[in-house]
């Protein structure tokens, strides 16, 4: 079993990297291997509407010059899908909308490919927004045929500057419960 988590952070081990990883140890505590992927210094273009997928229906991306490709593949390897966004102005990155919306339209082209796979958003945001982009990164799940797996809190931190995150002990609390619930449900699905 594995998760795969993507970090759509412009900086690299920065907060949203914190939280995730906090998720993805707990998953490890359960056996379950994870892999965190940074979008930071990486291209990856928003959607061309060329709709190639959908005439192609080879589960990849026809534009090929960026790293959408390796990010679908590894979403197909993964049990479960997390993804992490900063909160930039009220919603989730550019670099994380251009992820959602080339996996999701690659998914949705070949006869929802991720169906039934688990996934859970996690965000930061200094003060303001949170909501609104967990919101952004649960309809990719949602429209996917995901399962959504929660905390025991909307999965969010507040930081600004680099590990500020860690001083949200709720925050933190939030990500191990999450990786522990993941990590239960995957248990069950596979038993
Ligand atoms: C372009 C930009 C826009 C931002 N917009 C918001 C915002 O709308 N609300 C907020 O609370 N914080 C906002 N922030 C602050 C980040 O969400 C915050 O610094 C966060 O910790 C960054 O996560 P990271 O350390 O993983 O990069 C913004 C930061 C940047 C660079």
């Amino acid at each position: 079993m594995k998760v795969i988590a993507f970090n759509g952070s412009a900086r690299k081990d920065s907060n949203t990297a914190i939280m995730l990883n906090i998720a993805l140890e707990a998953l490890n505590r359960q056996g379950i291997d994870t892999e965190l992927y940074q979008l930071a210094g990486k291209q990856i273009h928003g959607c061309t509407a060329c709709y190639k997928c959908k005439e192609n229906k080879d589960r990849r991306c026809a534009v090929k010059k960026d790293v959408a490709n390796e990010c679908i593949e590894k979403m197909l390897e993964a049990d479960g899908i997390i993804l992490g966004s900063p909160t930039y102005f009220a919603d989730v990155t550019a670099e994380m909308k251009a992820l959602i919306d080339r996996a999701g339209m690659v998914s949705r082209a070949n006869g929802d490919m991720l169906k039934r796979k688990m996934g859970a958003a996690v965000v930061v945001a200094r003060r303001g927004g949170c909501i609104h982009t967990f919101d952004t990164m649960n309809h990719f799940f949602l429209i996917s045929q995901m399962i959504i797996v929660g905390s025991n809190y909307w999965n969010m931190g507040f930081g600004l500057n680099k590990g500020d995150v860690e001083k949200d002990e709720d925050g933190l609390a939030t990500m191990k419960i999450l990786g522990e619930n993941m990590g239960w449900l995957l248990k069950k699905l596979t038993e």
